[in-house]
């Protein structure tokens, strides 16, 4: 069979060569960075893949779809792996690199493959700058308009704004723009370069540790020792994003309002240090602060200095490296000034981003605004709601408004209800003799909701309810249905059904 599959495709041979590659001093720790970054960038690829099944671009249904992603335990937790996902890639792009430095693996003849690894982190960066607007929240607007002011800044900027943007301001055209940015262009763009970096990286070999005489080194295998290392340290990044995904999962924030100039944008922390820079560089040049650029009429070209000019400078610094760093060994000792200069560069990255964090802070303070908690935003209808259709088919809000709160719930209970109740219940909530009672006219549906919602989360079996008694129980729903699907199928068996009218029942009053 094997032997079948090699005479025709060569796969085997090929596998066998790819797995016997040389290490220069044996496998090593060291050297996972590479490969975690990579089993990262595949599983942001996957659950990235199923995010697109749940999530609609436009600007009627971006955050609308992405509060139904929260509310389902699965969706949810897709999504929170892919926010910690995309945390995990930068942060071991960037330690991928930074090891590259400190080891002086850039140098000769791995200049090109030090340029394509440069180039996959600005292709990581604009993934995250990218992604971060498609929730369509208050915060991805206002931080999505800080990036796009940023782009509109330098001459000629009006134009590639405009074109990232689709338009004068930002909607629909700027979703779409991003979605393509994030799911397409990007993604291809990165498969490419690792592709590059992976066929340079195998032209040249691994660099190995930094010793003077590299024929004293054992060489070492690739397959099974460092397969095996860098296995051990793609589960522990798994684990980690699992573990941050259940803990601390991203938090939605109210529907984008571009009326709402008061929202202080907070962006992802990669982006932070640049934040700090932003509002740092007035500091020392006039000696005031700019908030995030919400006002750029103070000296256009102070921004353009702190948001354009030093970060480029900086990564054409980076990306030249190769040329600037000119000794022929790459000894600690005799680079002692580029790995002081990263050091430096580093403590300062560190200290903007705090420096940003705690001006954010205060400009939250400073705006009075008391956050909404999650549940009060999940609970809200869109504030767009007339019967908009939220792309997951289900409709939010009703025609009209007003009581649009309760009718939509209404309108999603009842679906919650045909799914998992009307079996046993009754198409219209009139109950089966035997199976289970009646809760259209039922004073106890349309009596005190605590009872009610107790009954639904935990079951109930063996009370005679309407004159009659049940052999089989009532099942608990805490397990099986959302909080927000508990809520709604309440409100709807307590107003919708025939005969019964009594009040809604918001999420946050299930437990
Ligand atoms: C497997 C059949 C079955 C399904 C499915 C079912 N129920 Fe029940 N339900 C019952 C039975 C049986 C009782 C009565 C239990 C008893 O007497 O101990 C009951 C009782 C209730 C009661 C209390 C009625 C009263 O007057 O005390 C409510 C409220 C209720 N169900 C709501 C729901 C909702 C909402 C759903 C869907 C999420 C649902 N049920 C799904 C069988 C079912």
């Amino acid at each position: 069979m094997l032997n079948w599959i090699e005479s025709r495709t060569g796969f085997i041979s090929m596998t066998k060569d790819f797995l016997t590659e040389d290490i220069p001093g044996g496998a090593s720790y060291w050297y996972v960075f590479g490969s975690a970054t990579m089993f990262a960038m595949i599983l942001q690829i996957t659950t990235g893949i199923f995010l697109t099944f749940f999530y609609a671009p436009s600007a009627a249904t971006a955050w609308e779809s992405t509060r139904a992603i929260y509310l389902n335990p699965y969706t949810h937790f897709l999504l929170s792996m892919h926010y910690w996902g995309a945390s995990a890639m930068i942060a071991l792009v960037f330690l991928h690199l930074l090891q590259v430095l400190i080891w002086g693996a850039y140098k000769s003849p791995r200049e090109l493959q030090w340029i394509v690894g440069v180039l996959l982190l600005l292709v990581t960066l604009v993934l995250g700058l990218s992604g971060y607007l498609l929730p369509w929240d208050m915060d991805a607007y206002f931080a999505s308009q800080v990036s796009l002011n940023i782009a509109g800044l330098p001459p000629g900027g009006a134009l590639l704004q405009g074109i990232a943007q689709g338009g004068g301001t930002m909607g629909t055209d700027t979703i779409n723009r991003f979605f393509g940015i994030h799911v397409w262009l990007m993604p291809a763009a990165l498969v490419a370069l690792v592709g590059a970096h992976l066929a340079i990286f195998r032209h040249n070999g691994p660099a190995g540790p930094v010793v003077d005489d590299p024929r004293k080194m054992r060489p070492g295998r690739f397959w099974p020792d460092q397969m095996f290392m860098d296995g051990i340290a793609s589960l522990v990044v798994f684990f980690i994003i699992i573990f941050l995904a259940f803990v601390a999962p991203p938090f939605l924030d109210a529907k984008a309002d571009p009326t709402n100039a008061a929202f202080v944008p907070y962006p992802a922390w990669y982006f932070l240090f640049l934040f700090g820079l932003l509002n740092f560089v007035p500091v020392l040049m006039q000696g005031s602060h700019i908030p995030f650029l919400v006002s750029q009429a103070n000296a256009p070209w102070v921004e353009l200095f702190a948001a354009i000019v030093i970060p480029t400078i900086g990564g054409i610094i980076v990306l030249v490296l190769p040329w600037l760093d000119r000794s022929t060994t790459r000894s600690f000792a005799s680079r002692a000034g580029i790995l002081w200069t990263t050091f430096f560069v580093i403590v300062a990255i560190v200290a903007l981003s705090f420096y940003a964090q705690s001006t954010i802070q205060a400009h939250i303070a400073a705006s009075g605004v008391t956050p909404q908690t999650e549940d009060q935003i999940l609970a809200a209808p869109p504030p767009n709601a007339g019967g908009t259709s939220n792309g997951t088919g289900e409709t939010v809000g009703a025609p009209g408004g007003g009581a649009g709160a309760a009718s939509a719930q209404v309108t999603a209970g009842q679906s919650v209800f045909s799914q998992n109740c009307s079996s046993c219940h009754g198409a219209n909530g009139q109950g089966q003799p035997g199976v289970a009672p009646p809760l259209a006219k039922n004073p106890f549906v349309t009596g005190d909701p605590k009872a009610v919602i107790n009954v639904v989360e935990n079951g109930l079996h063996g009370q005679a309810v309407m004159g009659q008694t049940f052999s089989a129980p009532m099942p608990a729903w805490k397990s099986t249905l959302s909080k927000k699907d508990i809520a709604d199928v309440i409100t709807f068996i307590r107003g919708g059904l025939p005969g019964n009218s009594a009040s809604a029942v918001k999420v946050s009053a299930v437990k």
